[in-house]
């Protein structure tokens, strides 16, 4: 029987677009899919996006949208990237969709039926971007995972009883494998053993959500709805006979891939639901670390996102795989940089496997009119020979066992020493010396170094071709090996590369990039990210009338109070943060970008000691909308933004306890 193999990404939330961290956990799942498929496993491998809960709907609501229309088109932003990116995932599940919406209302009767679920009341606090109930947290305290303050909840809901499931939780966790890495698993044991409360999984305050089943006031809590991607995609809660099939057949997923701010609730929440419906538990929950660029997390709404377009747009999506797989250590958190990704697509992949693929093509095609020559009689060959052929025969190995491990920094690195070590055969052997004499020696001796370079590129090729699969499947079609998908990596071994083999067109892989690439990426990356701001006018040049020495007095009541007018000529609006950051070398300053409906601004606030940038984020502020427009630190800011300033303290920013739109006036 068939081995079956079903892997997941996390679905995405439809807040924003897709950035290269959404990318990096995708490409990973993508590499690990494709290498099963190629082992002979059936393979499925799912993605998809979140789209209901109030983060979401607020979100469409600052664009204008309804919350389908605005999921509608995020969610197709993503699944076009994937499709761009060469991503082979066997089904999209969204979950607006029907078959999603009726399978967890399935899901969520299950569990109550098996008297898992009851109704209570909440009080406490709630992150909307984390989507997070904070226990333990009072009102007006940041949200523990993301610093965001939380909002108060006090409302009728469905709870799960997750306290039941301690021991059960705990004994999953004794299998080493459950969960991964180590530091993953070690935090997830000592927060269960801390004690677990029984958990919210509706809410009530708002409507974008999968209706309780029987109780429509209620929408399912967006977590509980999310998780349930994973069955619902393959078929679970379905009526229909096939559905039912795969999903016996799929079910249970053998890796959840996630990053490392999720995993309490895919090794907490989730197995405690399944097991609470009767259902198994996940084979293994993969957790890697994060994306930083210009160290911190990228996040959306952080807004330091780098997005994939730019870098497929000028590399190519070969080229970001390669890079995020081989630099970043998997389950630790790497950095991102244009400097680095260039660095290494020049060494690794144009002068890397690139180059070894043109020169050993090219010379075979020179000396034995395309043909992959004969590697002929024992006394033309040497030790160095044999070295190459146990290299590699080291390297299929090293390479399974590390990839599988879901090393994939130290897999590649396998690889490439075997690139490196036949680039250094190729110099020692110097077959381009070879070729200039016609004595039957030097054409065999020739013969055995183009069949050894030819054969270890192959062996090359096909373990980089979940990573690279592009270049690589070009590859083997210029080494005249038809189709790379049907290669069964099972059979890979040293010496099956077919005497005789007709090479096809010979053309570079992976053209080299120069310095331009670089501040090209950053450039297309700067347009994107910092709103046009209008550039200060310069003074102007010619001399122009003298104003009076004195303006007209303003009518000005008693006592220095001043009159309506006068206050209405101070334009205050609320504005929404988009983007907060510090202003190098100034302590003091951050510099935001607000959203007050009719454009996005720029200001600079003196407030980065008492504010972090990242808490701002999302923030609804006051800000004074026609103040003349001034420069500080070479940037220019337009506005102000209202804090209540403290004797000796830190300022305070004036912000609304009810929800208003962005825009408004203050009057
Ligand atoms: O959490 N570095 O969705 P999300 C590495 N909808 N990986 C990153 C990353 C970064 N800087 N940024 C994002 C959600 N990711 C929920 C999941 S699953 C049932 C519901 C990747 O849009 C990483 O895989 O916030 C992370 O876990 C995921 O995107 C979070 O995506
Ligand atoms: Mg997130």
């Amino acid at each position: 029987m068939t081995k079956k193999f079903y892997i997941t990404t996390p679905i995405y939330y439809v807040n924003a677009r897709p950035h290269i961290g959404h990318a990096y956990t995708t490409i990973a799942c993508d590499t690990v899919a494709r290498r099963q498929r190629m082992l002979g496993a059936d393979t499925f491998f799912l993605t998809g996006t979140d789209e209901h809960g109030l983060k979401i709907e607020r979100a469409a609501q600052d664009a204008g949208k309804t919350p389908q229309h605005y999921a509608d088109e995020l969610s197709a932003k993503f699944r076009n990237l994937w499709k761009r990116m060469g991503i082979s995932n066997d089904d999209f599940i969204r979950t607006t969709e029907e078959r999603h919406e009726k399978r967890v209302q399935e899901f969520f009767r299950q569990i109550r039926d098996n008297g898992y679920i009851y109704k209570g009341t909440y009080t406490g606090q709630y992150c909307v971007s984390d989507e997070l109930y904070v226990d333990g947290a009072k009102p007006g305290d940041p949200c523990p995972e993301c610093g965001r303050i939380t909002e108060t909840v006090h409302e009728e809901n469905y709870f799960f009883k997750l306290s039941a499931f301690q021991d059960k939780l705990l004994e999953l966790y004794s299998n080493p494998d459950f969960i991964r890495p180590e530091t993953r698993r070690n935090e997830v044991i000592s927060f269960v053993k801390s004690g677990l409360r029984d958990q919210s999984i509706s809410r009530s305050a708002f409507s974008w959500g999968i209706p309780v089943p029987d109780d429509p006031k209620h929408v399912i809590y967006v977590w509980f709805d999310a998780l349930a991607n994973y069955i619902t995609a393959i078929g679970y809660g379905s009526k229909h006979a096939g559905a039912q099939e795969a999903f016996k057949k799929y079910w249970p997923a053998d890796v959840h891939m996630i990053g490392k701010e999720i995993v309490r609730f895919h090794c907490v929440y989730w197995p405690a639901f399944l097991l609470a419906a009767g259902l198994p538990v996940p084979k293994a929950i993969v957790a890697h670390g994060w994306l930083l660029f210009e160290e911190s997390k990228m996040s959306k709404s952080r807004g330091n996102i780098v997005r994939t377009e730019t870098i497929l747009d000028v590399l190519g999506a070969d080229a970001l795989r390669y890079f995020l797989l081989r630099e970043v250590v998997f389950g630790q958190d790497g950095s991102f940089s244009f400097d680095a990704l260039v660095q290494r697509y020049n060494s690794d992949l144009a002068n890397g496997i690139g180059n070894l693929a043109s020169r050993t093509l090219a010379m075979i095609k020179r000396y034995f009119k395309g043909e992959v020559p004969y590697p002929s009689h024992a006394a033309s060959r040497n030790a160095g020979d044999d070295v190459i052929a146990e290299t590699a025969r080291r390297t299929i190995k090293e390479f399974g066992t590390l990839f599988d491990q879901f090393q994939f920094s130290r897999a590649l690195e396998s690889a490439w020493s075997l690139i490196a070590a036949v680039d250094k055969y190729i110099v020692e052997n110097e077959p381009w010396s070879l070729g200039e004499r016609q004595d039957e020696d030097s054409r065999s001796r020739l013969a055995t170094v183009l069949y050894t370079s030819a054969e270890a590129l192959r062996i090359a090729t096909v373990l980089a071709h979940p990573v690279i699969p592009e270049a690589t499947a070009k590859i083997w079609e210029q080494m005249g090996l038809g189709d790379i998908k049907k290669v069964a990596l099972n059979d890979l071994a040293w010496g099956q590369l077919p005497l005789g083999t007709k090479l096809g067109d010979v053309s570079p892989v992976f053209p080299r990039a120069d310095k331009s690439a670089v501040e090209r990426m950053q450039q297309m990356e700067d347009n994107q990210r910092v709103p046009v701001v209008e550039e200060a006018k310069p003074a102007p040049v010619t001399a122009v009338e003298p104003k009076p020495t004195a303006a007209p007095a303003a009518p000005v009541a008693l006592d220095g109070k001043i009159t309506i007018d006068d206050f209405a000529k101070v334009e205050l609006r609320v504005g929404l943060v988009k983007v907060a950051e510090r202003v190098p070398k100034a302590d003091k300053l951050l510099r935001l970008e607000i959203d007050i409906g009719t454009e996005v601004r720029q200001i600079l606030a003196g407030i980065a000691e008492a504010y972090a940038p990242e808490t701002l984020i999302g923030r609804k502020v006051v800000i004074v909308a026609n103040l003349a427009p001034r420069k500080l630190r070479g940037f220019e800011s337009n506005g102000m933004i209202v804090a209540a300033s403290l004797e000796g303290g830190k300022p305070v920013l004036a912000s609304f306890l009810e929800d208003v739109p962005v825009g408004a006036r203050l009057k």
